[in-house]
C-alpha cells in the first residue's frame, strides 16, 4: 500500500513508525514532516491546507490512501476534495470535523444524540459570561468556541483571569462557559467509517506544563497508556470502552450520519470521569471535548502498543468497511511519552537551539524518539518550535517504561528545555 500522512508533529512520527513497523512492505510518504519524519519516509513540501493542491499531489503520486494528522486541513475541507476525487482518506470531511473546529456544534450534536457532557452557556458579551460564570459557580472553565491551538480553554479559580480569557476571544467570536467538572481525565481514540466505531486503548495526557499538574495548559507534556486504574471503577478496560462507545461514540457517529455528514476517521473522545452521578445506570463519563484526529502526545503511547496493522484499520475506516472483527488488539506492555519542549513554551517559545544526544538516548532500551519541531541544518539537528520532541519507552510495568524514558531524556541536551518529572508517576507509584 503507498500511504501519504499529512501533518509535522510527533504524532504523524507516531503513524510513520506504526506504519513502517508491519510485516508489510508499504511506501509511506509524507508531507510537509520533520527533521525525524525525514530520516524514515520520503518528504514532499506543498500546502496541506490546500484541498486541490492536495489532491493532485495523490492523484501524481498514485497513493492508495491519505491519512490526515492534525485539524487545520480536516477544517479547510481537505478530506472532502480528495473523496471527491475518489481517494480513500481516514480524516471527515468538513462538516463532520466542526466536532473539532466548533463548540457550539459540538455541544448541539451531544444533545441531539443525547451524549452526557457538563453543562455549557454560550456568550457573546463580557455580561452573558458573566452571568453564566455566576451561574455555574467557581472554578470558571471559559472555552473558545473555534480552534485555538490548544490555548482557548481557561480552568481557573480567579473570576478576573476568566473574564480576560473571555475578553480575549470574544473580539473573534463567541465563547462558552462551562461547568466545572471533576475527575480523572481519559483520552480515548476510536476509528470511524461514518458508522460503525471500533476502540483504541484509552491513554491519558499530562495538559498542563509543569509538575504536579500546575502552570498553564498547553498541547500535552506526556501521556501514558493503558490506564490500569480503569479497572478499579469498570471492572475491565474493555467494560470501560464499551460503555464509552454505548453513551458517546456510537451515538454521535449515528448522528452525524443522519445529517448526512458521516465522520469518516479519528473520533477523540475527550473525557472526565465524575463522582456525581445523576441516575443508577449513570457511571459518571462525562464528554469535555471531541477532537477529530488522533490526539497528540496519546498517540506517541497507543499505537506502539497496537498489535493489529494499522493500516488495515485506517484503509477500512476509509473506505467504510470497518467490522466489529477488526476490533484492534493490544500488547501487554505499557507505554510512557515524555515530551522535551524549548524554553518559554507555550507562551513564545525560543527556537533555533541545537539538540544532542539522541543517539546516546536512542542505546536505552525500549526507548524511541518521535520527532516534533526538529529541522536539518545541514547535518544539525535544531529545536524549530515549542513541543520538540517527545521519548517514548516501553515497559513491562510503569516503573519499567519511566525508568527508561527518563534515563533516555536526561542524556538529550537542548538548552533551556522543560519536561515534567512526572509523567505516569501514580501509575508507577501504584505498582507498589
Ligand atoms: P479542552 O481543550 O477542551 O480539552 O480543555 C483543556 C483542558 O481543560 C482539559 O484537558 C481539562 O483538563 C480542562 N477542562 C476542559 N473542560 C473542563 C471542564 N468542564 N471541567 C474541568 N476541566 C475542564
Ligand atoms: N493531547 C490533546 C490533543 O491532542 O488535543
Amino acid at each position: 500500500m503507498k500511504i501519504l500522512v499529512l501533518g509535522s508533529g510527533a504524532r504523524e512520527h507516531a503513524i510513520i513508525l506504526s506504519l513502517l513497523s508491519e510485516d508489510h512492505d508499504h511506501e509511506v510518504i509524507a508531507a510537509p514532516g520533520n527533521a525525524g519524519i525525514e530520516r524514515d519516509v520520503r518528504c514532499l513540501s506543498f500546502d496541506i491546507n490546500d484541498p486541490v493542491a492536495t489532491a493532485n499531489v495523490a492523484i501524481d503520486e498514485a497513493v492508495d490512501l491519505v491519512v490526515i494528522g492534525p485539524e487545520a486541513p480536516l477544517v479547510a475541507g481537505v478530506a472532502d476534495e480528495l473523496r471527491e476525487q475518489g481517494i480513500p482518506v481516514f480524516g471527515p470531511g468538513k462538516a463532520a470535523a466542526q466536532l473539532e473546529g466548533s463548540k457550539t456544534f459540538a455541544k448541539r450534536v451531544m444533545d441531539a444524540a443525547g451524549v452526557p457532557t457538563g453543562r455549557a452557556q454560550r456568550a457573546t458579551t463580557l455580561a452573558d459570561v458573566e452571568e453564566a460564570l455566576d451561574a455555574f459557580g467557581a472554578p470558571y472553565v471559559v472555552k473558545a468556541d473555534g480552534l485555538a491551538a490548544g490555548k482557548g480553554v481557561i480552568v481557573t479559580p480567579d473570576r478576573d483571569a476568566a473574564l480576560d480569557h473571555a475578553r480575549t476571544y470574544l473580539t473573534s467570536g463567541s465563547v462558552l462557559v462551562e461547568e466545572f467538572l471533576e475527575g480523572q481525565e481519559v483520552s480515548l481514540f476510536l476509528l470511524s467509517d461514518g458508522h460503525r466505531v471500533l476502540p483504541l486503548s484509552p491513554a491519558q495526557d499530562f495538559k498542563r506544563l509543569a509538575d504536579g499538574d500546575e502552570g498553564p495548559n498547553t498541547g500535552g507534556m506526556g501521556a501514558y497508556s493503558p490506564l490500569p486504574w480503569l479497572d478499579e471503577t469498570f471492572g475491565t478496560e474493555d467494560e470501560f470502552v464499551d460503555e464509552v462507545i454505548r453513551t458517546v461514540a456510537q451515538p454521535v457517529v449515528t448522528q452525524l450520519a443522519e445529517e448526512q455528514t458521516p465522520f469518516i476517521g479519528l473520533l477523540y473522545a475527550g473525557l472526565i470521569l465524575t463522582d456525581k452521578r445523576e441516575t443508577p445506570t449513570d457511571r459518571g463519563i462525562r464528554v469535555i471535548e471531541f477532537n477529530a484526529r488522533f490526539g497528540d502526545p496519546e498517540t506517541q503511547v497507543v499505537l506502539p502498543r497496537l498489535a493489529t496493522p494499522l493500516s488495515q484499520l485506517l484503509m477500512n475506516a476509509a473506505t467504510g468497511t470497518l467490522d466489529e472483527s477488526d476490533r484492534p488488539q493490544f500488547g501487554l506492555t505499557t507505554a510512557v511519552t515524555v515530551v522535551l519542549a524549548s524554553e518559554n513554551y507555550p507562551a513564545t517559545p525560543v527556537t533555533g537551539r541545537p539538540i544532542t544526544g539522541l543517539d546516546s538516548a536512542l542505546e536505552v532500551e525500549g526507548v524511541h524518539i518521535a520527532h516534533a519541531a526538529t529541522t536539518d541544518a545541514e547535518g544539525t539537528l535544531i529545536a524549530s518550535g515549542g513541543r520538540v520532541l517527545n521519548v517514548v519507552a516501553l515497559g513491562t510495568t510503569f516503573t519499567e517504561a519511566r525508568a527508561r524514558a527518563y534515563e533516555a531524556i536526561d542524556r538529550i541536551g537542548l538548552e533551556g528545555a522543560q519536561f515534567r518529572t512526572d509523567i505516569a508517576k501514580r501509575a508507577a507509584d501504584a505498582e507498589g
